[in-house]
């Protein structure tokens, strides 16, 4: 198996050590823009295999799609980070202009292959590779759902002192302030959440996972890498090992809850195939208007993204 991650910053590197040390691929390609830098990273990350006892190997290039050639799945990272005076659309016409031109290239050495998403603002980037790709929208999709119930799970587990293992949970909307974590979907080793913490803590959680990036980004100056590159390999795995697991992830609706023609977090079956169903669950009126809610947020930094490309 081929994997291709662009970008060779903090998630790519990150991803691309996650995948290389499980040995999810045994080709991985890591690719920037940035003469050298994705040489040096994998070149370090090939440094590690003697001492962690592995043997997939990790080759870097300069924007040499060649290398890239026939890759089963794509991850693509690049992207800038939001700038002081920066606008929310003015991120979005640059990364979306990155993001156009890496998936151009991608599609023209590997047009089978897989591409998730991780390039913030995540669900209109994803949006973007899907209009360019112009491919099956199984085979398109977005990495935030498994990080954003991550950092769900691990407040959890703090709080309720258990391991973070037996954490469950189901987290649904766009990557951003409205997203739903669904405490009614969240067991602990199959108990319900709500029988084992006291409604304003858990309450306090969901408020704390809903601006976990935010809580970073304010520790560190930038934004997080372990736990977003852990994930989009983790995603990465259960499509190469078509493992049919079951994530939250940025997909194309179809008719899904009732809504049509968006990028949105849903829970999926990923395999070999990309999504290979998208799971549709009973929710009660108060989390369909969560969903709403967040899936309008949504929608209107796609409409920016249209409006671009309706003015171009
Ligand atoms: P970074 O700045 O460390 O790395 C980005 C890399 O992209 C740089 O090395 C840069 O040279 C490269 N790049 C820029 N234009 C390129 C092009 N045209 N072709 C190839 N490479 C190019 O940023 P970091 O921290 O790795 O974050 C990457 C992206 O992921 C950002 O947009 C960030 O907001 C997003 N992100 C998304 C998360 C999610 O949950 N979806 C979580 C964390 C970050
Ligand atoms: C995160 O959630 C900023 O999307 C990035 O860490």
């Amino acid at each position: 198996m081929k994997v291709t991650v662009v970008g060779a910053g903090n998630v790519g590197a990150t991803c691309a050590d996650v995948l290389a040390h499980r040995e999810i691929a045994n080709e991985i390609v890591l690719l920037d823009i940035k003469e050298g830098f994705a040489e040096g990273k994998a070149l370090d990350i090939w440094q590690t295999s003697p001492i962690n006892l592995y043997d997939s190997r990790t080759i870097g290039s300069t924007n040499d799609y060649e290398r890239t050639k026939d890759s089963d799945v794509v991850v693509i990272t690049s992207g800038l980070p939001r700038k002081p005076g920066m606008s929310r659309d003015d991120l979005i016409a640059t990364n979306a202009g990155i993001v156009k031109t890496v998936t151009e290239n991608i599609v023209k050495y590997s047009p089978e292959a897989i591409i998730i998403v991780v390039s913030n603002p995540l669900d209109v980037m994803t949006y973007c590779a899907y209009l360019t790709a112009k491919t099956d929208s199984k085979k398109v999709f977005g990495m935030a759902g498994v990080l954003d119930t991550a950092r769900y799970r691990a407040f959890l587990a703090t709080e309720l002192n258990v391991s973070p293992k037996d954490i469950q949970a189901v987290l649904m909307g766009g990557h951003g302030d409205t997203m739903v974590p669904l405490p009614r979907y969240t067991t602990v080793s199959g108990i319900p959440v709500t029988e084992l913490i006291e409604e304003n803590k858990l309450n306090e959680i969901i408020e704390r996972t809903k601006f976990g990036g935010g809580e970073i980004v304010k520790l560190l100056g930038t934004s997080a890498w372990y736990a977003p590159g852990a994930a989009a390999a983790q995603m990465v795995e259960a499509v190469v090992r078509d493992q049919k697991r079951i994530f939250p992830v940025c997909a194309w609706l179809r008719g899904e809850y009732g809504m049509n023609d968006i990028y949105l977090g849903v829970p999926v079956i990923l395999g070999k195939n990309g999504i290979e169903k998208i799971i549709e669950l009973q929710l009660n009126e108060a989390e369909k208007t969560l969903l709403a809610e967040s899936a309008e947020a949504v929608k209107s930094v796609m409409n920016v993204l249209d409006n671009m490309n309706a003015n171009a």
